[in-house]
């Protein structure tokens, strides 16, 4: 009896063990699944012979990326370390970034910069201005994210109305904001290290400080981690 319980503790243990540290979800059948009969603009022919429902393909080339071309004139920054084989064409957009007016606590402390890193990746298809079937070679395409699903996705070109992406976070920012954990020693609970990281791009917030594009959680909205709880802002935000 006290040896059952003791299994049934332990295999507890190692379940929220395994939630707790994310990999146990995939790709596919999530919303970036586009092998999915529902992305038919993925499918479309001919345009789009060669992608033929594959599932990374809209994003990875595994030859001739767009790596070398359109991606080192939108995407100036680090276009080697954070292009990894990119096809996708990124988008020219201007935005509208998050300002930063309120002071209480000294939150809006960090100087918010406008798109960079591999949130333009992001932003080539979630800013709604470049087609989803839109690679170095093969410019057509009509389904844009505005207009596909309804535009749930689309998170236009005002990112004002988002959460800021694109800063510096580090431990300076985390003293002049009593607000927010000091990201170089507090640990993120999605990998085994801290904020800085297993969440932040070059000691950047961006786009994949929150979601993971490859759906390594397995969590609802892509997330890194689950927010249940608000587990997710938790991570950072000190309330
Ligand atoms: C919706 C776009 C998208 C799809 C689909 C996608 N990826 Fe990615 N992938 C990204 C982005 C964005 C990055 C860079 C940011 C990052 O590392 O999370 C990336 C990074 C990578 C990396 C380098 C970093 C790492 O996580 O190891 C590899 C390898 C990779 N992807 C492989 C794949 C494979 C294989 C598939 C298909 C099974 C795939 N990706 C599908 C967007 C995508
Ligand atoms: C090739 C185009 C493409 C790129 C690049 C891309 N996405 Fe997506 N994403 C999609 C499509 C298509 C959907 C599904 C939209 C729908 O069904 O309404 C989607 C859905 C999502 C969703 C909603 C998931 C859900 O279950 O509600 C999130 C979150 C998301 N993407 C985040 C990202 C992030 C973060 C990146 C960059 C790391 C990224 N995407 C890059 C095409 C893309
Ligand atoms: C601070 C964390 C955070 C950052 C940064 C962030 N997101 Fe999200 N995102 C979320 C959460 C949490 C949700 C789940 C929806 C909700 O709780 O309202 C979400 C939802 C989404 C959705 C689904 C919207 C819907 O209603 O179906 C998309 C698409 C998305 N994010 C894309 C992005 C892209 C692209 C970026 C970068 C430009 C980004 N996110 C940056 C936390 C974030
Ligand atoms: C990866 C760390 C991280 C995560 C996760 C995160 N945030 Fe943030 N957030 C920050 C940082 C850093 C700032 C900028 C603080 C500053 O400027 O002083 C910020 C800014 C904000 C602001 C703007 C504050 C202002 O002064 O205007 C709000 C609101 C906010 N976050 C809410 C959320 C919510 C809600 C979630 C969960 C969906 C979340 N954050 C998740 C790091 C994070």
């Amino acid at each position: 009896m006290r040896f059952k319980s003791f299994f049934i503790a332990g295999s507890i243990v190692l379940g929220l063990t395994q939630l707790g540290y994310g990999q146990a979800g995939t790709i596919v059948g999530s919303k970036h699944d586009f092998s999915l009969s529902n992305n038919t603009w993925n499918f479309a022919l001919p345009i789009n012979a060669q992608l033929q429902g594959q599932i990374c393909r809209p994003c990875h080339a595994p030859h001739n990326s767009n790596n070398g071309d359109i991606a080192r004139t939108n995407y100036t920054d680090n276009a080697g370390t954070f292009g990894p084989l990119w096809d996708h064409s990124l988008s020219t957009a201007n935005y509208s970034i998050y300002s930063q007016g309120y002071n209480f606590w000294r939150e809006g402390a960090a100087t918010i910069g406008n798109p960079d890193g591999s949130s333009k990746l992001c932003l080539s298809c979630h800013d709604g201005t470049v087609a989803l079937a839109n690679f170095r070679s093969y410019t057509t395409g009509v389904t844009t994210m505005a207009n596909f699903d309804g535009g749930a996705a689309n998170l236009g070109t005002d990112l004002s109305t988002t959460h800021p992406i694109s800063f510096t976070y580090d431990a300076n920012l985390a003293t002049l904001d009593h607000k927010i954990w000091d990201p170089t020693t507090t640990p993120s609970g999605v990998h085994s290290g801290t904020i800085d990281g297993d969440m932040l791009e070059n000691g950047k917030v961006q786009c994949i400080s929150c979601h993971d594009a490859h759906n390594g959680a397995g969590v609802n909205h892509l997330l890194i981690k689950s927010n249940v709880g608000s587990a997710l802002c938790f991570t950072c935000h000190k309330l």
